[in-house]
């Protein structure tokens, strides 16, 4: 059985889907089978990010209305090993049951299976995912966002699931100033134990048009981090002037 994530937040715009690619890409150099599932209906935007738009004619609705997991899957050119289920074109195309059966078999084919969820909390999906898996909280260092990771842990707590908290786009000097003056204080308002801290990255800005990661680049370091972290690893935290 392969390992289970999904990314989430409350509030949109805060790097779901820019660190499920980061860490698909990171588990993938690490030798890892990896799917990620583009879960947001109608806004989908991993086939960008993978650069695998043209190709995409069959999608998660597709495999939840019976055609083969097989028949969905799309390979990034640059990691072969990197699938994606691109999402639904429309809304309303998930179900919680067939979703079920879908999320249990992409865990007995892949290694890791990665949902990039939309915002919002969607309490009747992540029930469906497979038991054992991990949700992933990802929140940017304003407050407003911290008090959001806060309010998605509670919920997902409340449905007996698991969560982590990913920090992302992090700028030591703008930490400072912030209201939360430093790592432990965003960790307890959230209430979240952390798994791993992403800088604020050029390269992730144009992760569109590059579709990969420079290996020995800020970016794919703490990506990397969190993947090993992910597998069982204990990895400590750089400095954190060095993120
Ligand atoms: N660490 C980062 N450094 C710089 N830019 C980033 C970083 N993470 C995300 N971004 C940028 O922030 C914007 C939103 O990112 P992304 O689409 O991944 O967020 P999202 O949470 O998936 O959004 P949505 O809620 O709409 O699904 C994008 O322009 C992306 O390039
Ligand atoms: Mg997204």
């Amino acid at each position: 059985m392969g390992k289970v994530f999904a990314v989430t937040s409350g509030k949109g715009g805060v790097g779901k889907s820019t660190v499920s690619v980061g860490l698909g890409v990171a588990f993938c150099r690490q030798g890892k089978s990896v799917l990620l599932v583009d879960m947001d209906e109608g806004l989908r935007c991993l086939d960008l990010m993978l650069g695998v738009e043209k190709e995409t004619v069959l999608d998660l609705s597709d495999v939840l209305c019976g055609r083969e997991l097989e028949d969905a899957l799309y390979s990034c050119p640059l990691h072969p090993n990197l699938k994606l289920i691109p999402a639904p074109a429309d809304t309303g195309k998930i179900d919680a049951f067939s979703f079920a059966t879908f999320a249990k078999e992409a865990t007995e084919t892949f290694d890791i299976v990665i949902f990039d969820f939309p915002a919002g909390i969607d309490i009747s999906l992540y029930s469906s995912l497979p038991k054992g898996s991990l949700f992933l909280t990802v929140a940017v260092p304003d407050p407003v966002s911290v008090r959001d990771a806060a309010a998605m842990a509670l919920q997902i707590s409340k449905a007996e699931l698991y969560a982590r908290l990913i920090i992302n786009r992090f700028v030591y000097k703008q930490s400072l100033k912030m209201k939360h003056k430093n790592i432990d204080g965003i960790i307890d308002t959230a209430s979240l134990r952390l798994v791993g801290i992403v800088p604020e990255s050029e390269e992730l800005v144009m992760l569109s048009v590059a579709h990969s990661l420079k290996k020995r680049g800020k970016a794919m370091a703490a990506f990397s981090r969190i993947a090993r972290r992910l597998d069982g690893e204990h990895i400590l935290l750089p400095k954190i002037k060095k993120i």
